[in-house]
């Protein structure tokens, strides 16, 4: 048990995660969810957020410790995400993580959360070759990434202009009353329905960036809803699903074979909430096999925000001999990769 013992705490958005790791090794993966919270404004309140990241966070640690059969003093180092996020919510989290790291004399690290998505994977599959290409995916952030080395060196290609891939699906299932989050429920409508149904705008497909627009998609599918229901027939929501998930999918994943092809890269990994999505999963699958891509996703747990991802690039940015953070470091809500 050479290897450093590290926590990592996670409170960018609506989960307070905390996890512990011994190298890539996932001892605990605690968390609280705020969901049921912001269910009935169909989206995160940051308000709500960041008091129920306050209520949630003693008793989150303590619960990881328990699970992780360790005591708080055995913990080596503490990460927690300084960015990006909602600036309130990660206040709370840089706040606990400094007032840990402080009471044990122990180093802390602030990471990046884009960063720590990618990190995570290496609790699950191992050493991440360098280089490989990493698509995030989720409510916050739709990103491609060049990543030589995920504890010194993660380059930012491309990313949304304007939604998010999950906040897509969020909107949408908005459109067909379907509740939120949305990406579940319209994942499991789209499966009984025809992905050829409709002809949803691919936005960006083509247009030579790595970057994708995903708002010009979601005002399609309201218009295509709206003339239905002004005419007075009946919404066919499993197809309405199917066609705008296989719309998003598809991008994603030509767009993210094409990061791969022009680096000369045979790794891609797949994070985030969104990666949870059946279609996508299948889909890439199915578009790396024919390119000769190796696919790594993490499990669904791994893929939405989680305290082990913090943890687990702590542990990566200990192992480099990275020097770590002032207990001055500030919480930046648009911290860049
Ligand atoms: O990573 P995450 O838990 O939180 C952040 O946004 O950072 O991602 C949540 C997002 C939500 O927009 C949710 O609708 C989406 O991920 N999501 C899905 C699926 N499961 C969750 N989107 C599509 N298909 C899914 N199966
Ligand atoms: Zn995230």
């Amino acid at each position: 048990d050479s290897e450093p013992l590290v926590l990592g705490i996670e409170t960018s958005c609506d989960e307070t995660g905390v996890g512990v790791v011994r190298g890539h090794t996932l001892l605990a993966d605690a968390i609280a969810s705020s969901v049921d919270q912001h269910a009935r404004f169909g989206g995160v309140v940051p308000e709500v957020a960041s008091r129920a990241h306050l209520e949630a966070m003693t008793p989150t640690v303590e619960r990881a410790l328990a699970d992780a059969g360790v005591a708080f003093e055995d913990i080596d180092a503490f990460a927690v995400t300084a960015g990006p996020g909602l600036p309130g919510a990660l206040m709370v989290g840089v706040a606990a993580a400094k007032a840990y790291a402080l009471s044990l004399g122990k180093p802390l690290y602030g990471v990046n959360h884009l960063a720590a998505h990618v990190a995570v994977d290496q609790l699950e599959h191992g050493p991440l070759p360098k280089p490989c290409v990493a698509m995030l995916v989720s409510g916050g952030h739709s990103s491609l990434l060049l990543v030589p080395d995920v504890a010194t060196d993660v380059r930012p290609l491309g990313s949304t202009v304007d939604d998010a891939a999950g906040e897509a699906f969020d909107k949408v299932a908005r459109v067909l009353d379907l509740g939120f989050p949305g990406g579940p429920v319209i994942d499991r409508m789209a499966r009984d329905g025809d992905p050829a149904a409709i002809a949803f705008p691919r936005g960006k497909y083509a247009d030579g960036t790595y970057d994708f627009s995903f708002s010009g998609l979601k005002t399609a599918v309201a218009r295509w809803v709206e003339a239905r229901e002004r005419a007075g027939e009946p919404v066919p929501v499993a197809d309405v699903a199917a066609s705008f998930q296989e719309a998003v999918v598809d991008v994603l994943t030509h767009k993210a074979l094409r990061v791969c092809k022009d680096n000369d890269v045979q790794d891609l990994l797949i994070g985030g909430g969104v990666a949870a999505n059946s279609r996508l999963r299948a889909l890439a699958q199915e578009r790396c096999e024919a390119a000769g891509v190796r696919l790594r996703v993490p499990r669904p747990k791994l893929c939405t925000d989680n305290g082990a991802m913090v943890a687990a690039l702590g542990s990566e940015l200990v192992a480099s001999g990275k020097a770590p953070s002032e207990l001055d470091l500030p919480a930046d809500s648009s911290l860049p990769i």
